[in-house]
C-alpha cells in the first residue's frame, strides 16, 4: 500500500514541501492538471514516477483560461476520486488550491505571449493561452520542480509552455508524452464526458480525419486540397470544425513548403456543444 498523498492547499505549503525535498537532494516532478483525471493524465504521472524521486500532481480548474461563454462552471470536478487515483500511483503530494489562492483579490498580472501562441486556438479562444501560461508559471514558481509533464494532446499548449519556460528562464525541464487514445482512436479528454452516446460514436472520426489527411499530405500533391478534403470530411461526419491546419511542429509557423521540416496537423471541431481538439505528426 502506498501512503496517501499529502493534500496541499496553499502555495506556501507547496513551496515548503518541494523545498524540503530539494534540501534532501531529491528530484521533484510536477503534473499540472484540471482534474477529472483519465488515463492520459495518469500516463504523465507514471512517467514522472519513473523519472524523479518525488511527484506532485496539481488539480486546479483555472478560471482565467475559460472564456465568458465557455464551460468553466460545467467542467467536471472530481477531487476525491482524482486523489484516490493519484494515491494508487504513489504520488507524494497533490496541490489543489482554491481560486483566491492562485488569484489573490485585485490580481493584475498576466503573461503576454506571441510565437507559438499565435493563431489556431488563439483565433477561437483569444484569452486561453494567457490564462494557461499565467497559471502554469505560478505553479512552476510555487514548486520549482525539476521536470513538469505535459501531453501532446494539447500540442499548442505544450509549445506555449516550452516557450514561456525558456523565455522566463524557469529551471524546469518540460517533458512531453504522446496522446493516450481510446481503442477507436478518440483522444482521451475530460470533456469527452459531455458527449451523448451518438456523439461518442462520431467522435473518433476526428482522429480518423487527421490520419487520412496526414497520409494524403505525406503522399504528396496539393496540401491546400488535402486540408480542404479533411475539413469537408469532418463536416460530412457531423462536426463543425474551427480549423484543420498544417504547421511546423516546433514553431507552429505556417510552412511555406512541406519538405525538410517536421510537421504537425492540428484540428479543433465542435460536436454538438462539445469542442474537441486533436493533432498528429505528419
Ligand atoms: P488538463 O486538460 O487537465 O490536462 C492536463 C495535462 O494532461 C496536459 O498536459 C494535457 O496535455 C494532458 N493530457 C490531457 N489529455 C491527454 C491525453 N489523452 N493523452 C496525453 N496527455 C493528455 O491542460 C490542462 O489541463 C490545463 O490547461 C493546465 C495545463 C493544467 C493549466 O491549467
Amino acid at each position: 500500500m502506498n501512503r496517501p498523498p499529502v493534500l496541499l492547499r496553499t502555495l506556501t505549503d507547496l513551496r515548503a514541501n518541494t523545498a524540503s525535498w530539494h534540501s534532501e537532494g531529491l528530484t521533484v516532478g510536477m503534473i499540472p492538471t484540471m482534474g477529472a483525471l483519465h488515463d492520459g493524465h495518469l500516463a504523465l504521472v507514471e512517467e514522472a514516477r519513473r523519472r524523479v524521486d518525488r511527484v506532485v500532481a496539481t488539480i486546479f480548474v483555472n478560471p482565467t483560461q475559460f472564456g465568458p461563454k465557455e464551460d468553466f462552471t460545467a467542467y467536471p470536478r472530481t477531487e476525491n476520486s482524482d486523489v484516490a487515483k493519484l494515491a494508487t500511483l504513489g504520488v507524494e503530494a497533490v496541490f489543489a488550491p482554491n481560486a483566491a489562492e492562485m488569484y489573490p483579490p485585485g490580481h493584475a498580472t498576466t503573461i503576454s505571449l506571441a510565437g507559438p501562441a499565435l493563431g489556431l486556438e488563439t483565433d477561437y479562444r483569444p484569452h486561453f493561452f494567457a490564462g494557461v501560461a499565467t497559471v502554469v508559471a505560478k505553479l512552476l514558481l510555487g514548486g520549482f520542480p525539476d521536470i513538469a509533464m505535459f501531453g501532446e494532446k494539447d500540442y499548442q499548449q505544450l509549445l506555449v509552455v516550452r516557450q514561456m519556460v525558456k523565455d522566463l528562464r524557469l529551471p524546469t525541464e518540460i517533458v512531453a508524452l504522446p496522446t493516450v487514445r481510446e481503442a477507436d482512436g478518440l483522444a482521451l479528454s475530460s470533456r469527452n464526458a459531455y458527449l451523448s452516446p451518438d456523439e461518442r460514436r462520431t467522435a473518433p472520426k476526428l482522429a480518423a480525419a487527421l490520419e487520412a489527411t496526414a497520409a494524403a499530405i505525406r503522399s504528396g500533391g496539393d496540401v491546400a486540397h488535402h486540408l480542404r478534403q479533411g475539413f469537408n470530411a469532418l463536416e460530412a461526419a457531423g462536426f463543425r470544425p474551427d480549423y484543420l491546419e498544417l504547421r511546423n511542429a516546433e514553431t507552429l509557423a505556417q510552412p511555406a513548403a512541406v519538405a525538410d521540416q517536421p510537421l504537425r496537423l492540428l484540428a479543433a471541431a465542435w460536436l454538438g456543444r462539445t469542442r474537441l481538439i486533436d493533432n498528429i505528426a505528419v
